[in-house]
């Protein structure tokens, strides 16, 4: 059997791989009743784990917040397993980032990777999950993940709890402008511009135990917890080599973009054309090294 025909372990085999990295879709997965994710397994895991790997935060955050920056500072007062223990109650979101450093979470890592990897195959973008990595989210009810972009793929499976997630066209400039998106993943600048007018460009998938939904690199994206009931979802993230080359691109444009505005132009957007983005995404592979070079000789 060829690694493209793999069957899938994790995942119902009914995935529409040619979307992947192009559009949100949801497919299902067969991780429902899973021990790890358990909330007695995760009361046991999250306090033995480093404190920089489970981030939370004590308020309810909106639509226009910045979610990365939010996570930086823990609430005063406020421990992780008073966290878990009032979740359903408060306005509480805690997000752990590669909880598979515990033995628990590690065989699902390797399985989910495995699945990842043959899913990439199929699609014809390499056979290799680059930096993939478990996140988990345990939020209460109403709970908001405010807009954001990730300068990653992923799959993002439901276990309890209900939510809707709303993903947004990938490269579309009214969602996230080229400016912002190039800030964005070049670490420079996480707040993006919020208004309803952007919302409408979004398309809403109502999210139940046993669903997955693949998010593709930089598509816009906000989530927002059912009403009834904690949300415990995982999330598989990763890199592709065409996603890494799509980083590289966006960067390259980011240190232009002012230069070139100098001269009254501005680059062509990363997306479109699949040899200008790599021919950029090489020119900064070039620059990197060039700057790492120079910095070891100062
Ligand atoms: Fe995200």
């Amino acid at each position: 059997m060829s690694a493209a025909n793999q069957s899938l372990t994790c995942f119902e085999d009914s995935i529409a791989t040619d979307q992947l990295d192009r559009a949100g879709f949801t497919f299902r997965h067969k991780l429902l009743g899973h021990p790890s994710l358990s909330l007695e397994n995760l009361g046991r895991v999250l306090p033995t784990l480093p404190k920089n790997q489970v981030m939370f935060s004590k308020t309810s955050l909106a639509n226009g917040d910045d979610f990365e920056t939010t996570f930086r500072s823990r609430p005063r007062g406020h421990s992780i397993e008073e966290t878990i223990e009032t979740i359903r109650n408060s306005a509480s979101y805690i997000m752990v980032q590669s909880p598979e450093v515990d033995p628990s979470f590690a065989d699902l890592h390797k399985q989910l990777k495995a699945d990842v990897e043959t899913l990439m195959r199929r699609r014809g973008i390499g056979g290799e999950a680059l930096s993939a990595k478990l996140y988990l989210f345990i939020a209460s009810p109403n709970a908001i993940t405010p807009f954001h972009i990730d300068r990653y793929s992923t799959i993002l499976m439901q276990f309890s709890g209900n939510k809707t997630v709303t993903v947004f066209p990938q490269w579309d400039d009214r969602v996230v402008s080229a400016p912002n998106r190039e800030a964005y993943v070049d670490y420079q600048r996480t707040q993006l511009p919020w208004s309803e007018d952007i919302d409408s460009l979004g398309h809403a998938f109502h999210f139940s135990p046993g669903d997955s939904l693949h998010i593709p690199f930089v598509a816009g994206h906000h989530v927002k917890n059912g009403s009834d009931d904690v949300s415990i979802s995982m999330s598989i993230i990763f890199n592709t080599e065409e996603s890494m080359m799509w980083r590289r691109a966006i960067c390259f444009n980011h240190h232009m973009r002012k230069r070139l505005a100098a001269l009254g132009m501005q680059p062509a957007p990363v997306g479109n054309t699949a040899w200008r983005d790599q021919a950029r995404s090489g020119m900064y592979r070039v620059g990197e090294k060039m700057r790492r070079v120079l910095g070891r000789a100062s």
